[in-house]
């Protein structure tokens, strides 16, 4: 892709690009998963404090999954090994991390993009933030279920996931076709994988996504997530 990769080793603005665009790239040649862990990690903790996925681990390894072998209430059980839509990590907390981080410890293939979209850029009219804001939502999380809002007050962030959010009524409707046409009218950037890549990504800016993959394609990538 066009932007410049930043070498893990500097440390000198190795985060620069995360504040300007809402993510940043950290290529290194690191051969084992490991060494790609321990950066994510090093990154990771400078930048906040981890937060445990919905696994209850700090750091995950994940996989694509088919629909038949994914978490009942991950993405994956819906759209399985098929595109894995633009979401915000962790909408179904009260509060999502701010970070998200991947490390690739195998593209595999054939190999999935990382697809990223900053929601700032979706071009919302004031009328169109104040649906967002002001519509409650049902976000479904089994017994910890909660009513909450699309856009946090003064537009913190994006909560959009389309595996746990559910309209309570007309204007709930509205609000998730109206994300739901931009995002299908949007320029995405794809991230194309290569091993020992690390992506640091504003989860409160922008979402993020995953092409088509394949079972047994071998792709890994190293996860976590971030409070700050
Ligand atoms: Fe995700």
């Amino acid at each position: 892709m066009a932007t410049p990769d930043v070498p893990v080793s500097d440390t000198r603005q190795p985060l620069g690009p995360l504040a300007e665009r809402g993510w940043s790239l950290h290529s290194s040649d690191f051969a084992d998963a490991d060494a790609t862990v321990s950066e994510l990690g090093k990154l990771g903790d400078r930048l906040g404090t981890r937060v445990a996925g919905r696994a209850g681990s700090f750091e995950e390894i994940i996989e694509p999954h088919g629909a038949d072998d994914a978490h009942p209430r991950s993405l994956s059980a819906r759209y399985g090994l098929g595109a894995l839509p633009f979401h915000t990590e962790l909408s179904h907390r009260t509060r999502p991390c701010r970070y998200l981080l991947l490390g690739c410890i195998a593209p595999g293939s054939p190999a999935a993009a990382t697809m990223l979209l900053d929601w700032k850029t979706l071009g919302f009219s004031v009328e169109e933030l104040d649906l967002l804001e002001g519509t409650p939502m049902l976000v479904r999380s089994g017994r910890r279920s909660f009513y909450s809002t699309i856009l946090a007050p003064g537009g913190a962030f994006l909560r959009y996931d389309p595996g746990c959010l559910e309209p309570v009524d007309q204007r709930g409707r509205m609000a998730l076709a109206l994300i739901e046409d931009r995002i299908a009218g949007a320029s995405p950037q794809a991230h194309q994988w290569r091993q020992g890549d690390i992506l640091v990504i504003d989860n409160w800016r922008v979402l993020h996504g995953r092409s088509p993959s394949d079972r047994g394609s071998g792709r890994r990538l190293a996860r976590i997530l971030i409070n700050a």
